[in-house]
């Protein structure tokens, strides 16, 4: 597997809609951040996107990995990939929003990210329609981040 830079048209949108379901919300952000995607024998299999909030902050818009290819380390590799080169970028935090509940809460959390807000009723009023995962409905989301500049290990 291969970790690229890529511009956001080389990135496939129906990955990304598997992470964000607003095509619209993408594409807003798509031209405006730093695109990664995972390769395996020659096919995208996985993308991340980042976005600069400020010249010491920089948001995870999207991570998401082919359904086929989850839960084979690929997310986790494309993560600790971005993690790295924002801090080589001097980069200071790194932030995403997500969802309250769900492996995706562990999945930042392994890498480092700490729970740092809670934005009500995000789910609600920032998308057209209701969005569910394993039958439960989203509304609040946590404002995840990890300080990139502590000391590793
Ligand atoms: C989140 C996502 C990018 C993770 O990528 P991945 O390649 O599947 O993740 P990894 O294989 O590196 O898994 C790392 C760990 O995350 C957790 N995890 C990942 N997918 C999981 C699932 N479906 N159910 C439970 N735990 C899961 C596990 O703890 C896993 O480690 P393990 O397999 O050793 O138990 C991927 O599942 C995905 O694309 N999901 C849909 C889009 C999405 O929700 N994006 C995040 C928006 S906040």
């Amino acid at each position: 597997m291969m970790i690229e830079e890529v511009t956001g048209s080389e990135v496939p949108m129906g990955l990304l809609l598997q992470a964000d379901p607003s095509k619209e919300k993408v594409e807003g952000y798509l031209s405006r951040s730093r695109c990664f995607v995972a390769i395996l024998k020659g096919q995208v299999v996985g993308a991340c996107i980042v976005q600069p909030v400020s010249a010491d902050v920089q948001e995870l818009m999207n991570i998401s990995v082919a359904p086929e290819y989850q839960r084979s380390g690929i997310g986790r590799k494309l993560l600790q990939h971005v993690i790295v080169s924002t801090r080589r970028a001097k980069v200071k935090r790194l932030e995403v929003g997500t969802g309250t509940f769900g492996y995706q809460l562990a999945f930042y959390q392994r890498e480092g990210f700490r729970v740092d807000a809670i934005e009500k009723d995000f789910f609600l009023s920032n998308y057209d329609g209701p969005i569910y995962e394993d039958g439960i409905q989203l509304k609040d989301m946590l404002r995840l981040a990890l300080d990139l500049e502590v000391e590793l290990g």
